[in-house]
């Protein structure tokens, strides 16, 4: 069974306040109806002048609040029932204005009315000129809506609106990084208790100071494992090759070069770890020599001398004692032959089969199309996903060997 968003049905107010970057609640509106979320626009008057409510209401496929003195007995009825029914309110641009009624329980038009009148959990993402947002009386509202405990999405850094007006802090953050803390919010936390050791991208092996000897991976499924991971409540540690990714918040990550520094790094957190995911594509061989300078042309032979780098998986199941091993297999051929061997050889929980010679999927792309191997000789096709619900995917999988009856006492509390 394919898991839904944790969004999928979920009824979310989103409030709008008048600024420039209002523009992109519509983004951020797309995003949420996209994952299958019930958003209801709350719009104040100065948001109104900024982008229409038609456009709101178009994309979110519900009509647009904007007055609490409505004439309609169903439109003021309709605000109400939002207030009761809406699980999380998100305000997203919020002005320096709304932040200070917030603060204060000014409740003088629809929206500030609404966040004293709602019980949701609440999101703000501020944003407004730098100068603004350092104002000691701005900062001052902020700090004393985090100890209300409304959660608030920090503004970035970037070119202001105005021409020539230069770079600060106080841009709304990206839709996709207020989306991501919404999501957040309605994960379940069914990964609680649970550490999960995470390898993720290529490694490198230098032949001198320039050249070295890698594979295409871009890290993204590994780090799609670690953010899912860590949202689910797990303490996670991964540890990367070199990627152009930026780790997920709050996961600890440890950055490495070489095969030789990942083994070091994955075996320095195996005590600590519950589950090992490797979805690292580490180099198997090395040069048998580095050399510290740029070798040139006529101190290199045309034929290279290797030697085996470790296999860490393979050791890692020797040690396995009570964690759940998770292996991948890069197969261009033969694959379920290659990969039921993997799971023996190195002793694994479950194989994730990759198809890495299609370039629409596996190494590098958004999406991925895998096998699931189980240790009970268990197969599972899965259709081509997204890497971030693969992942999501792939830890429901995990989660019942974990509180397999040979495990108990191996795992502290499983939600
Ligand atoms: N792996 C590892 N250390 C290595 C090589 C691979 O930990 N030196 C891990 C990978 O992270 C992956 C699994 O082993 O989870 C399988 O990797 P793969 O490259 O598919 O297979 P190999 O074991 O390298 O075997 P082969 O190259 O013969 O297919």
């Amino acid at each position: 069974m394919l898991r839904s968003s944790p969004l999928k049905d979920r009824t979310i107010a989103l409030g709008v306040t008048g600024g420039i970057a209002c523009y992109k609640a519509l983004e951020l509106l797309r995003l949420l109806t996209a994952q299958g979320a019930q958003v209801h626009v709350l719009m104040t008057e100065h948001a109104q002048r900024f982008v229409t409510p038609l456009s709101f209401e178009t994309l979110s496929y519900h009509p647009v609040l904007t007055d609490m003195f409505a004439p309609a007995a169903e439109k003021t009825m309709k605000h109400i029932w939002l207030a009761e029914q809406a699980e999380m309110l998100v305000v997203a641009p919020a002005t320096a204005n709304i932040l200070g009624k917030f603060a204060h329980g000014i409740a003088d038009d629809l929206l500030s009315t609404f966040f004293i009148t709602t019980r949701a959990p609440v999101l703000v993402a501020p944003a407004m000129n730098p100068a603004m947002y350092q104002h000691p009386r701005v900062q001052e509202n902020i700090a004393k809506l985090r100890q209300q405990g409304v959660e608030i999405i920090e503004p970035e850094y970037g070119r202001l609106a105005g021409p020539g007006e230069g770079e600060g802090k106080g841009r709304l953050a990206a839709p996709e990084r207020i989306l991501a803390r919404i999501e957040d919010r309605f994960c379940p936390k069914d990964w609680q208790g649970i550490t999960v050791l995470v390898t993720a991208g290529p490694t490198r092996e230098a032949l001198d100071a320039v050249r070295f000897l890698s594979n295409p991976s871009s890290g993204k499924m590994g780090y799609a494992i670690a953010q899912a991971a860590q949202r689910r409540g797990a303490r996670v540690v991964l540890i990367s090759g070199p990627t152009h990714l930026s780790p997920p918040p709050a996961v600890e990550c440890i950055r490495v070069t070489t095969a030789r520094e990942m083994y070091d790094a994955v075996m320095a957190h195996l005590a600590e770890s519950d589950v090992v995911i490797k979805a690292a594509a580490v180099s198997d061989f090395r040069p048998q020599t580095t050399a510290p300078h740029k070798l040139k042309k006529e101190e290199m032979t045309p034929t290279l001398l290797l030697e085996r780098n470790p296999d860490i998986l393979a050791e890692v199941g020797q040690r396995k004692g009570n964690k759940i091993l998770v292996g991948f297999a890069a197969e261009t051929e033969a694959f379920m032959a290659n990969a039921w061997k993997k799971m023996e050889r190195k002793n694994l929980d479950l194989v994730v089969v990759n198809d890495v010679g299609n370039r629409t999927i596996g190494f590098g792309s958004d999406e991925n199309q895998v096998q699931i191997l189980y240790r009970d000789r268990r197969q599972e096709e899965l259709p081509r996903l997204p890497k971030s619900v693969l992942a999501d995917l792939l830890l429901d999988r995990i989660l019942p060997l974990l509180s397999h009856p040979s495990r108990e006492g191996a795992c502290p509390q499983i939600s």
